[in-house]
């Protein structure tokens, strides 16, 4: 006979559930007291820390740093914007702490207002590495970025899509704290909070009142996964009622995955709200539509704290190889891009983009092969800070996107 005291599985589980319950309900606490967003016209100097992470991240980031300061050279010059390089992001020094974001590089992190970030590796089982978590999902949830937003844009389709992901719950939240309850039964569990539903859509809605939009679109599975997705969208219900301008209509993930490919319809989205896990699936999708994952850009972004990315990995072949300095770092330049956007900078922002179109999409004078047959990072990059100068910038862009 079993003893009575040994607790079963069920209650084991119990317990484990118990404790995520009561984390999650102080996180909603803590979600109550909404934060001001910080208004960088009133901030000097804002702060940029650039972290260039593993692999070719140090050759891209660098890149990106140079055409930045380039940009801003007024506002460094008059101290309205300092660049810091914070160093410690990188694997082995995160294995040798075993800490996904060792602390004093989090403290830095912390010290600025922005940071522009190369990839950073992670691990997974049988790859040599300790089993740390994400740097991304860690650095998501230690500074409370909640919106991950991707932009999509295929000017000459007449696509200009902007997708709002959901950053620290779903299938996220708890991602590593799931419980094998027996040997055959595994058990994750998904997040999904009035707060933080509310704040993306938040988000996404004001994105589209401030960019002319019309349409936002909410992307769920609320016809299955009925009490999460179903909270997701009743938010949405309730947020739209604040925005009579703008039109919404709500999508099921599946057939979402469907329509970005139909080529007929696709162009009608504007912006996107939804799930995390849905929005990391769905924004490879479209960005693959654009030309692959390595031509997206990515902006984490919270009240008082935004981190810029590629969404692409840290290529440590390219690194062993000795191809480093061959990496394309523009996708990393067009998260700097959405970097000066947010700090305050839109129309730097706007003409450097239109300047990554023509240079990697349009008239392509250099190719990066990401290997020596191609032209180098470095290459590309005064190619750019040429054609982002040129005074028929705007009439060349146009001229393109127009033929
Ligand atoms: C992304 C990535 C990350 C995610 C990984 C690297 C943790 O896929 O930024 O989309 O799943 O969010
Ligand atoms: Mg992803």
């Amino acid at each position: 006979m079993t003893d009575p005291k040994t607790p079963t599985a069920i209650d084991a589980a119990k317990t484990h559930f118990a404790a995520i319950l009561e984390q999650q309900l102080d996180r909603v606490e803590r979600l109550k007291q909404d934060l001001e967003w910080t208004d960088y016209s009133q901030v000097k100097p804002i702060k940029i820390g650039i972290l260039g992470g593993d692999g070719i991240g140090p050759f891209i980031s660098a890149e990106a740093r140079r055409v930045l300061e380039y940009l801003l050279r007024d506002a460094v010059s008059t101290g309205k914007v300092v660049f810091r390089d914070i160093e410690g992001l990188t694997i082995e020094n995160r294995a040798s702490h075993m800490q996904s974001i060792p602390d004093d590089v989090l403290a830095e992190i912390r010290d600025c207002h922005v940071t522009l970030k190369g990839p950073t590796h992670t691990p997974e089982k049988g790859d040599g590495w300790p089993n740390i978590e994400s740097a991304n999902v860690s650095m998501r949830k230690a500074l409370d970025l909640f919106a991950n937003v991707r932009p999509v844009r295929i000017p000459q389709e007449g696509i200009d899509w902007t997708f709002f992901r959901e950053n620290t719950e779903d299938l996220y939240a708890v991602g590593s704290q799931g419980i094998n309850v027996t040997e055959d039964l595994a058990i994750d569990f998904r997040v999904i909070t009035s707060q933080g539903s509310r704040r993306i859509i938040e988000a996404a809605f004001a994105h589209a009142q401030r960019n002319g939009k019309s349409r936002v679109t909410i992307v769920t599975k609320a016809n299955i996964i009925k009490t999460t997705d179903g909270k997701f969208l009743d938010i949405a219900r309730s947020v739209a009622e604040s925005y009579p301008g703008i039109s919404w209509d709500a999508w099921y993930i599946d057939i979402m995955t469907a329509k970005l490919l139909d080529e007929a319809r696709r162009n009608e989205f504007q912006v996107f709200a939804l799930p995390n896990l849905y929005g990391d699936i769905i924004t490879d999708e479209a960005a693959q539509i654009q030309g692959g994952v390595g031509t997206a850009g990515s902006a984490n972004i919270g009240k008082t704290s935004a981190m810029f990315e590629a969404i692409h990995g840290s290529a440590p072949r390219m690194v062993k190889e000795g191809r480093a300095q061959y990496a394309d770092p523009s996708s990393l330049i067009r998260a700097g891009s959405m970097m000066l956007d947010h700090v305050g900078y839109s129309q730097l922002s706007a003409r450097l983009n239109k300047a990554l179109d023509i240079c990697t999409q349009y008239e392509r004078k250099l190719s990066i092969t990401g290997r020596d047959t191609g032209s180098s990072g470095k290459e590309f990059g005064d190619y750019l800070m040429e054609t982002v100068e040129s005074a028929d910038l705007d009439s060349r862009w146009e001229g393109y996107v127009n033929s």
